[in-house]
Formats: C-alpha cells, sequence, structure tokens
C-alpha cells in the first residue's frame, strides 16, 4: 500500500489538496483543494446526491445553514457532551487522543503524560456586533441537525409520507485535538449526510438497508473490496443518540479506520426538538389517525475522507519498459480529467489550430485539459499520474490524414479516430 508522505507530496505538486493559508506558515489540519481536487471532490459529492436523491423517489434534498440557533445544540446534546481528551508528553510535547492512550505513558519515547485535559470540539463565534455571552454561536459539528429542526417544513413542502428521507452535503466544524494525516481529521470538513424518518417497527428493517447500501456505493464506484469493510459498533463506543452503529472502514496506510457511520437514531433527535422546543415534529398518520415520532436511519459520510480513501485506493505503480509508470486508476465517474488534448508539435500553426478545435468541441460536456508544456512522453506521465482517462495526440500525420491517436489510461493502447468522429467517440466512452 501506498504511504500517506506519497499522497500528501502528489496531491501538492499536482494541485489536488493544499494546506490553508500557506504562505503564511499554514493553519493546521485545514485544507483547500485545487484545481484537480475539486474537480474529485464535485465528482463525489455529484455521486453521492445522484444515488441518494435522483435515483430516488423517497428522499429529498436540503442545504441548510452553517450558523444555527445555539439551543439547536443544547437540546442535541452537543455542548453538554460532544467533548474531546488529550494528554501531552511532558518529554516530547507530543499529543494523543486520550481514548487512544492504551498505556500510561508516551506511546512514542515513554516519557510521563499530562493528566487528561477534556474541551468541547464545537468552535464559537458571536453573532451580531457585541461579543458577549448571549450572542455566543457556534459553527455547525455535523449538518443532521439542520435536518431535524426543518422535519416539519420538509413534510410540508413535499408532502411526503414514511418512509422519506432528507438528503444534504455542506461543510462542518470540529476543533480537533489530534491531527496530521493529511485531510483524515480536518478541523474544516465537507459531510454528506441523510436523515432517513421510518415507522419505529420498520427501523431495524431500514437500519439493515443502508448499511448494505452505503457499503455497496463505494464498490460500484471501484474501491477495492480488500480496502473496505464493515465493522459494527460496541455498546460502550456507541455516540450520545445513537441506539446502533456500523462504521464503513477503509484501510488507510494508519490502518483500518471510519469512512462512513451508519447511525440508528432511533427518535433521539425529533424528540428532543420537539420537548424543547415546543413544536411538535410529529408525523401524523392518515391512516392510523395518530401522532407517529419517527425513527431516523442516518448514513453519514464525510467527502474529505471518501475523497482521500478514493486517491489511495487509485494509486498504482508498474513498470512499463523498464520505467516506473505512477497511475491514478479512478473509476471513470470519478476522475478529476476525462479527457487531455496533446498536440505533439507547438511551433506548427495549422496543428495547434486542430488541436485547440478538438479541444474546444469537447469542453464543456466534460472535464478536458489541453497541455502542449512538455514531450510526449512526460505528457503522458502527467496524465496517467492525476488519471485522465484519455489523451489524444495531435500529430503531423493528423493534418493529412485528419486522424487523431487516443490512448487509454488503463490499457495504454493507442487507436487512431478520425477528428470529425472524436467527439461521438468519446461520448461513447464516458457515457
Ligand atoms: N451526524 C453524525 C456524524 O457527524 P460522525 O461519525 O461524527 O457522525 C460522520 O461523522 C463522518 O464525517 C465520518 O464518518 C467522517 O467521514 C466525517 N468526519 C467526521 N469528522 C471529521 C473530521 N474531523 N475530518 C474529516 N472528516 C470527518
Amino acid at each position: 500500500m501506498v504511504d500517506l508522505n506519497t499522497i500528501a507530496s502528489l496531491c501538492k505538486r499536482r494541485g489536488f489538496v493544499y494546506q490553508s493559508s500557506e504562505i503564511y506558515g499554514g493553519l493546521g489540519s485545514v485544507w483547500d483543494y485545487g484545481p484537480l481536487g475539486v474537480e474529485l471532490k464535485n465528482n463525489v459529492k455529484n455521486l453521492w446526491w445522484k444515488s441518494a436523491v435522483y435515483e430516488r423517489d423517497d428522499v429529498e434534498g436540503l442545504d441548510a445553514s452553517i450558523l444555527m440557533h445555539p439551543d439547536v445544540w443544547r437540546t442535541s446534546g452537543h455542548v453538554a457532551g460532544f467533548k474531546d481528551s488529550w494528554v501531552d508528553c511532558k518529554s516530547c510535547n507530543k499529543r494523543f487522543r486520550y481514548d487512544e492512550v492504551k498505556q500510561k505513558t508516551c506511546p512514542e519515547c515513554k516519557g510521563e503524560l499530562t493528566e487528561p485535559r477534556t474541551f468541547n470540539l464545537m468552535f464559537k463565534t458571536f453573532i451580531g456586533s457585541v461579543e458577549s455571552e448571549a450572542n455566543e454561536i457556534y459553527l455547525r459539528p455535523e449538518t443532521a441537525q439542520g435536518i431535524f429542526v426543518n422535519f416539519k417544513n420538509i413534510l410540508a413542502s413535499s408532502r411526503k409520507k414514511l418512509p422519506f428521507g432528507v438528503a444534504q452535503i455542506g461543510k462542518a466544524f470540529r476543533n480537533e485535538v489530534t491531527t496530521g494525516n493529511l485531510t483524515f481529521r480536518s478541523r474544516e470538513f465537507e459531510q454528506m449526510e441523510l436523515e432517513y424518518f421510518t415507522y419505529p417497527e420498520d427501523s431495524d428493517k431500514w437500519f439493515d438497508y443502508w448499511v448494505n447500501e452505503r457499503f455497496q456505493w463505494y464498490k460500484k464506484f471501484g474501491m477495492n473490496k480488500k480496502n473496505i469493510r464493515l465493522r459494527k459498533h460496541a455498546k460502550e463506543e456507541l455516540a450520545h443518540y445513537a441506539k446502533s452503529c456500523y462504521d464503513i472502514e477503509f484501510l488507510f496506510p494508519m490502518g483500518w479506520l471510519e469512512l462512513e457511520g451508519i447511525a440508528h437514531r432511533a427518535d433521539f433527535d425529533l424528540k428532543q426538538h420537539s420537548e424543547i422546543s415546543g413544536k411538535s415534529l410529529a408525523f401524523y398518520d392518515e391512516e392510523k389517525k395518530k401522532d407517529i415520532i419517527p425513527h431516523v436511519i442516518e448514513p453519514s459520510g464525510g467527502v474529505d475522507r471518501t475523497c482521500l480513501a478514493f486517491l489511495i485506493d487509485a494509486y498504482k505503480t508498474e513498470k512499463v519498459r523498464g520505467e516506473k509508470r505512477v497511475v491514478l486508476a479512478f473509476h471513470k465517474e470519478l476522475a478529476p480529467v476525462k479527457v487531455a488534448v496533446l498536440p505533439l508539435l507547438r511551433n506548427r500553426p495549422e496543428l495547434v489550430k486542430l488541436a485547440r478545435a478538438i479541444y474546444k468541441d469537447l469542453r464543456g460536456d466534460f472535464k478536458v485539459t489541453y497541455d502542449d508544456t512538455a514531450s510526449i512522453g512526460r505528457l503522458y506521465r502527467r496524465q496517467d499520474e492525476t488519471g485522465t482517462l484519455y489523451c489524444i495526440t495531435v500529430d503531423v500525420k493528423s493534418l493529412e490524414d485528419k486522424k487523431v491517436t487516443v490512448r487509454d489510461r488503463d490499457t495504454m493502447e493507442q487507436e487512431r479516430i478520425s477528428v470529425d468522429m472524436v467527439k461521438k467517440y468519446m461520448e461513447g466512452k464516458l457515457r
């Protein structure tokens, strides 16, 4: 398996991920996505949205605000319970999560550890012009609460009946204590969350359904089945709101770690918000003629972790004619760039004109790039290393026979295609 330093260096060099505010020394565990990173991230989000919302008739979307009334977080249990404890090593100054340190001494240098210190993971800020305690609010640590507090609004405007779900993708913020490992545990990140509301008696069945559905989703987009597994939470691990939970884990270079959690939240959130806000969040069942507080199944994935896992999973090296070839063998829907147009000569105006015309014809429907800044060998290596699916080379012969060479990233096979067939050919391949 590839190590994380190799991935981090590729991410920086090729424009997937940069550290935030790097020229000022960087901001710890906050990341910016470069030109290729943003394409990968958008692909992940679009594929999730497509499968969660467009391909179903029982899920609607939502885009709630990051800032919410502070009572939301008191009611949800986050103000009282969303805490982490950490210890510091008095010798090497390294910091560890208390729950991850098994022994009483530093896991790295065996030095003495401080007493555990606890703090709330939510970022605080102020609303309005006065910086007083009364004006304190939080940056949301999960997107889910935006769905719960809008439950009645969505029900009224969509006229959905149980079971149905609400999907949301958005930023979340956590003041994590232990960082490192690239984007794995960031302080600002994005979540893809689905709250699926069911009749209480059907909730276990839907829980099993969503665990399987989400597990299959990663495999559908090419994740190697050796690198992904399901793990059921032990009772003592469960979050304060969960009755049961499975993690989908990925084999990161640091070990098996959570990629997504699927929690059975029962009626915890809707009940709490109903009680504290005084506004009932029950569903009125016309047939049974009674109010029901639905139970909730929550598949909750991280966009950043998913991108990181797909990057690691796609990374391959092989020997081709005695030389090392690095390829990001992304599934075609995830590949940041679908086609690269590569003119072999920069100083032949007719050749450049033809290459530009092909590039312009293709762009707009999918992400296409144009590169004439190196020799063909280097241009291929660059595109392989970022996972571009097809390279189209335009050479001197193209001017005579009106054909170009299309090279497949995975097989490296090359085909001569008529210039006027290129668009159709690509549409067929990418469909
Ligand atoms: N609403 C439930 C919830 O927030 P979670 O297990 O705390 O559950 C869900 O988070 C997912 O969000 C995780 O599986 C992970 O993919 C992502 N996530 C959580 N904290 C993260 C962090 N600090 N950096 C990157 N992703 C994170």
